[in-house]
């Protein structure tokens, strides 16, 4: 089976690509690092806890990572998410944040890795400074994973949280930037504009959710906020290519969990901008190797999507 260790801001669509892990029988989920992004690192080690009982599975490990990007302030997405990450819907049966292990999550990153090598896939799914703090801690750290999954950053210079860039790579541009610079591994990036242009049609959405499960339900209670959102003035104007459904992270995670899943997908090196007035945070795809790095990303350009349909379906059966 395949070894995940899955690193999140659990938010709506955090939620839903952890629950397409959890389903596909071919995955075994090591651990859940917990990042800022979406909300409060305290509101992140919650959801994934919230997650994983809805799933019936809270004997997976969640550790809790960094709270604050590397430089500056915290940027939460709760216009999206709602404050909580997960659509501000009560549930007083959530489990307790003594359930989140004592150690960290960066050491636990890297102690699972070393006790695994070669076999764990990482996917980031949140800001990358659980990752960057990782390689600044072991250096071996990426030589020993088997690949890295990220769902972040652009290619189009489209921005959903700046004009110019995605909210993962703006939450940490250093971080993000560390990561594109050192992961050495095999990595795969499903970034904004290729999310918005596979999106799914609102019809489908309706089929998604009308499952009878417990985890249907939950998924429909936590989404409302988010449907809202997604049918609002702003959210027109961020939207690339027309309205859809658009689960940003389980592109990522199909990824990772499917080796047949990514069709197309441009081989080139990438970094992240830091310092531009306008395009901090935006990632820069160095197509011409003008940056001479000798390590390129598979940057994700098309997908089988009825296989990511039936992966989103199977999350919730
Ligand atoms: C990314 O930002 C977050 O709000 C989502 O969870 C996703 O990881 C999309 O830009
Ligand atoms: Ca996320």
């Amino acid at each position: 089976r395949k070894k995940l260790l899955v690193d999140v801001d659990c938010g709506v669509d955090d939620a839903q690509a952890i629950m397409m892990a959890l389903a596909a029988p071919n995955v075994e989920v090591l651990g859940i690092t917990c990042v800022h992004g979406n909300t409060s690192l305290e509101n992140v080690c919650k959801n994934t806890l919230r997650v994983l009982q809805v799933c019936g599975r809270l004997e997976i490990p969640v550790f809790r990572g960094a709270a604050k990007p590397i430089l500056g302030n915290v940027i939460c997405a709760g216009q999206f998410h709602g404050q909580d990450g997960l659509g501000d819907v009560p549930d007083p049966q959530a489990p307790g944040l003594d359930m989140v292990q004592k150690e960290g999550a960066i050491s636990a990153m890297i102690r699972i890795v070393n006790e695994n090598p070669n076999e764990v896939s990482l996917v980031a799914t949140a800001p990358l400074t659980n990752l960057a703090l990782a390689v600044r801690m072991d250096p071996s750290f990426p030589s020993k994973l088997k690949g890295l999954y990220i769902m972040g950053g652009n290619t189009e210079s489209r921005g959903n949280t700046t004009s110019c860039a995605e909210f993962n790579f703006a939450a940490d541009p250093e971080a993000a930037y560390m990561v594109l610079k050192d992961f050495m591994c095999p990595t795969y990036i499903a970034c904004w504009e290729f999310t918005c242009y596979s999106k799914l049609p609102w019809s489908w959405c309706d089929d998604w959710l009308a499952q009878q499960s417990e985890k249907a339900r939950f998924m429909e209670r936590i989404f409302s906020h988010s449907i809202e959102f997604s049918n609002s003035e702003r959210s027109r104007a961020e939207m690339v290519d027309g309205m859809g459904f658009v689960s940003c992270d389980s592109y990522a995670m199909a990824a990772a969990i499917d080796d047949e899943f990514v069709t197309r997908s441009d081989k080139v090196a990438v970094s992240v901008e830091l310092t531009g007035t306008h395009t901090r945070g935006m990632m820069v795809l160095d197509t011409l190797g003008i940056l001479k790095k000798t390590h390129k990303a598979f940057v994700v350009r098309k997908v089988n999507m009825e296989r990511f349909e039936q992966l989103m379906m199977d999350g919730l059966r």
